[in-house]
């Protein structure tokens, strides 16, 4: 069963009775209010929201656009949506236009749709076909065969969102059923998975991944934009690939914060830089990637990872951790998780995550970057520890927090645990003041450690240990060039 929700959560609630089924007597009028975006016929998959951004002004065209997709003709729509841009648009100028246009409209555009009106007959049967087809038995296995293959970005992502807060689950962007079938597979069996997607269709494959996998999944359709969900509802709302494949993403997000608990997490997969998937699209006209992410960001879309942040951040959802991801193409997805509300950290807390990160062992180092062919790569852990540090040194300052004597020791034990590797750095950092002279002994004996030692210096610095220069003389001839620096100011001050 499928439930489909009128447009605006206001009156809707979690609860099964109020959403309404397909299966119900009011099949048509009671999807008034679902807005359509895409015309007849058309299969969600092949929806673009650039496209529906640059002919915003033409619903006519989109549906073009998906009448030669469905004709099969090509099968590179890009080839498509540029011959169409060059007709109706031209030239850069007059997409530039068209972005200024939808940017300045400032609210939540329909597009092809009709706002107010209920679906046509015709649409509701084409609908219903792809809903059969897809939750048909065969189609279905495959699906589910292949989340024994998973990648590993779509396993992860299944594992993280099940790590915690499992009993009611938000899955946006059902799409091919990708991430839906990940959260099903790690998800325990009293969990439920309430799945959104603004497309029929897709909400058939989620019908028959919970057959299959024997989860309780609850397909809702429904837009982002307005969920049919109370305020704090979900522990845990999830995306695949929802917010870097639709549009308005501060409304989407807006939603996303409104319907979580106030402990609630947010686990998404986004790319890390929208360009990679519009290039195609807007290269041609001469658009650059700068020039891209900022028209993205403008016509509030997704543009990266950055802006991600900045919006979840705004609305309370703080990223607690990040993986990346490269697919074949070399294109970068990470998958991003948020906390909402979090209650804030104190540094015991800080310290413990980091002591607790900490090998058991020295780890060998990791091969070279390719970006900086003479630093090796991090470790996970070293990145983790890092930021630890780094939190701890913002904590300290934003709320006049001072270390205690047992934190100043814990600080030192990390510096100190070569296990650490270079996540180490921000915890030496930490010690560069005039206050923590007197434990300037045991730091500058990292200055033998390629890890750290160009922190130890600057650190030795600023805690005013003027006592060894002939240990920094030979940082003069360092091939870092930064770390000359520090030693040579070092030199200058103390010699
Ligand atoms: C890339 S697909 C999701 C892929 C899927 N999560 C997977 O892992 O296979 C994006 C989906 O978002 C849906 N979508 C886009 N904008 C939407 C909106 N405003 N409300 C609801 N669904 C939307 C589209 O219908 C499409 O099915």
């Amino acid at each position: 069963m499928i439930f489909i929700s009128p447009q605006s959560h206001k009156d809707l609630i979690l609860n099964k009775k109020t959403l309404v089924s397909t299966d119900g007597k009011e099949n048509y009028s009671i999807i008034k209010g679902v807005p359509i975006l895409l015309p007849e016929k058309t299969n969600p998959d092949w929806s673009r929201e650039l496209i529906e951004i640059i002919f915003w002004e033409y619903p006519e065209v989109i549906k073009k656009i998906y009448e030669e997709i469905d004709s099969g003709n090509t099968s590179d729509w890009n080839e498509i949506y540029v011959k169409y841009i060059k007709e109706v648009h031209k030239a850069k100028e007059n997409i530039l236009n068209a972005f200024n246009s939808y940017k300045q409209k400032e609210t939540s555009l329909w597009i092809t749709g009709d706002k107010s009106g209920s679906i046509t007959k015709s649409q509701m049967k084409d609908f219903k076909k792809y809903t059969k087809k897809s939750i048909g038995k065969k189609r279905t296995l495959t699906k589910i065969k292949g989340t024994g293959n998973l990648w590993d970005r779509y396993r992860y992502f299944g594992e993280l969102v099940c790590k915690e807060n499992t009993d009611k689950i938000l899955e946006l962007a059902t799409g091919a059923g990708g991430g839906t079938a990940s959260v099903a597979l790690y998800m325990p069996n009293n969990s439920e998975l309430y799945t959104v997607d603004i497309g029929f269709e897709c909400l058939g494959n989620a019908l028959g991944i919970g057959k299959y996998q024997k989860k309780t999944i609850i397909p809702v359709c429904a837009n982002f934009w307005y969920l049919p969900f109370r305020d704090k509802t979900f522990k845990t709302v999830c995306t695949v690939c929802g917010l870097d494949e639709s549009r308005e993403i501060h409304k989407t997000l807006e939603e996303v914060s409104r319907v979580l608990s106030d402990d609630g997490r947010f686990v998404v997969v986004s790319r890390n830089n929208a360009f990679m998937r519009q290039y195609r699209i807007l290269e041609p006209f001469g658009f650059t990637e700068q020039e891209t992410i900022e028209i993205l960001k403008d016509c509030r879309m997704y543009s990266d990872l950055n802006n991600l942040d900045e919006i979840c951040n705004s609305l309370g959802m703080k990223l607690t951790s990040r993986k990346e991801y490269r697919d074949n193409e070399n294109i970068a997805f990470s998958v991003s998780e948020y906390h909402k509300n979090t209650k804030q950290k104190t540094i015991d807390d800080l310290l413990n995550e980091a002591e607790n990160l900490v090998p058991d062992e020295v780890l060998p180092d990791l091969p070279f970057m390719e970006s900086s062919p003479d630093v090796h790569d991090w470790y996970d852990f070293e990145h983790e520890i890092w930021e630890l540090g780094e939190e701890i040194r913002q904590l300290i300052s934003e709320n006049n927090n001072k270390l205690n004597e047992t934190q100043i020791e814990r600080v030192i034990k990390i510096c100190l645990d070569e296990k650490a590797k270079r996540g180490r750095q921000s915890f030496v950092m930490l010690l560069g003041r005039k206050k923590y002279c007197k434990h300037s002994e045991r730091i500058a004996h990292l200055l033998n450690s390629d890890d750290v030692d160009g922190q130890v210096i600057d650190t030795l610095y600023k805690m005013g240990a003027g006592q060894y220069v002939e240990e920094i003389k030979p940082f003069l001839e360092h091939n870092r060039t930064w770390i000359k620096n520090k030693a040579a100011k070092y030199i200058e001050k103390y010699e």
